[in-house]
């Protein structure tokens, strides 16, 4: 990979893809190249600058990603060439976002240098969460992210794909079928215990894609794309799903998340 700057553009729900992403970027400003952070609910796809290398990384979610970092991606301006190199954080397997990516970006007129899949610990309604195991995970992601980032630099990336199969799990996954008719217009599944809750805001400033508004309690509205935040950072445990309860689960602190 060329020495130029990188624009390295990120969403993490709960942390995991935040503590890859910042050790990616050590590594790479250790070897001399320019990284720029930015976050992905915080910008707009049409300010992405084509002329610098550019970095994606997102957490895998119901095999692919959630559909804003997905818009996120189709929105992006074309490229000229542009290198883009992604990485994902998943907790075991991931069918239907490689490929489909790849295709996307490269209709787009980007090269991809390079894809990297990093197990981490599971945030998704864990029943339990096993804090030498996940410490142990975390250990070995981010030894694979410092990898990662010398075989980008050294050139030694790449970005394989399973055409058929992931372009075939692409469209399971990512079409209505799943996301839209039976899992995002039930914001309601997200619970809330009134007599837990202290009002302090939090879960509405967390949320990637504004869905809670703050009223006399938060109140989640129908855009909810089930990443965990509001339920996992909630300091006082408050939000439940579906009522049940269970283990929270959050890599690195709510402000890390908002800076
Ligand atoms: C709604 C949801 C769905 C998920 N689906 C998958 C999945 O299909 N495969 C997988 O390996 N991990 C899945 N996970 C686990 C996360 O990808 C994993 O814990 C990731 O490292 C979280 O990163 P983050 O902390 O940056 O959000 C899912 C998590 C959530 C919240
Ligand atoms: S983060 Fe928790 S305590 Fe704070 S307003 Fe939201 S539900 Fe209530
Ligand atoms: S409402 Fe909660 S789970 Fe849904 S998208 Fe917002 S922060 Fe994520």
């Amino acid at each position: 990979m060329k020495k130029m700057p990188i624009d390295f553009y990120y969403y993490s729900g709960s942390g995991n893809t935040l503590l890859v992403v910042n050790e990616i970027a050590k590594k790479l400003s250790e070897n001399g190249i320019d990284v720029t952070l930015h976050k992905i609910e915080s910008c707009s796809a049409i300010q992405v600058n084509p002329k610098r290398i550019i970095g994606l990384a997102f957490p895998v979610a119901f095999q692919s990603t959630f559909p804003f970092v997905w818009k996120f991606f189709k929105d992006m301006p074309n490229g000229n060439s542009t290198p883009v190199f992604m990485v994902d954080t998943m907790m075991s397997f991931s069918g239907a976002i490689v490929g489909p990516l790849k295709k996307v970006l490269t209709q787009k007129g980007y090269t991809c240098i390079g894809a990297c899949e990093i197990k981490m610990p599971n945030n998704w309604l864990p029943k339990k969460v096993d804090k030498t195991e996940n410490e142990k995970l975390i250990h070995l992601g981010l030894k694979r992210a410092r990898e990662y980032a010398l075989e980008l630099i050294e050139g030694k990336s790449v970005w394989k794909q399973i055409p058929f199969l992931s372009q075939a799990f692409y469209h399971l996954c990512c079409n209505s079928f799943v996301m839209h008719k039976f899992i995002l217009p039930e914001g309601e599944k997200i619970t809330l215990d009134a007599s837990k809750c202290v009002k302090c805001g939090m879960c509405a400033k967390l949320c990637p894609v504004k869905n809670i508004t703050m009223e006399s309690y938060p109140k989640w509205n129908h855009s909810c794309q089930l990443c965990m935040r509001c339920i996992n950072f909630c300091p006082t445990t408050a939000i439940g799903f579906n009522g049940k309860d269970f283990t929270r689960y959050r890599a690195v602190k709510a402000q890390e998340l908002l800076n």
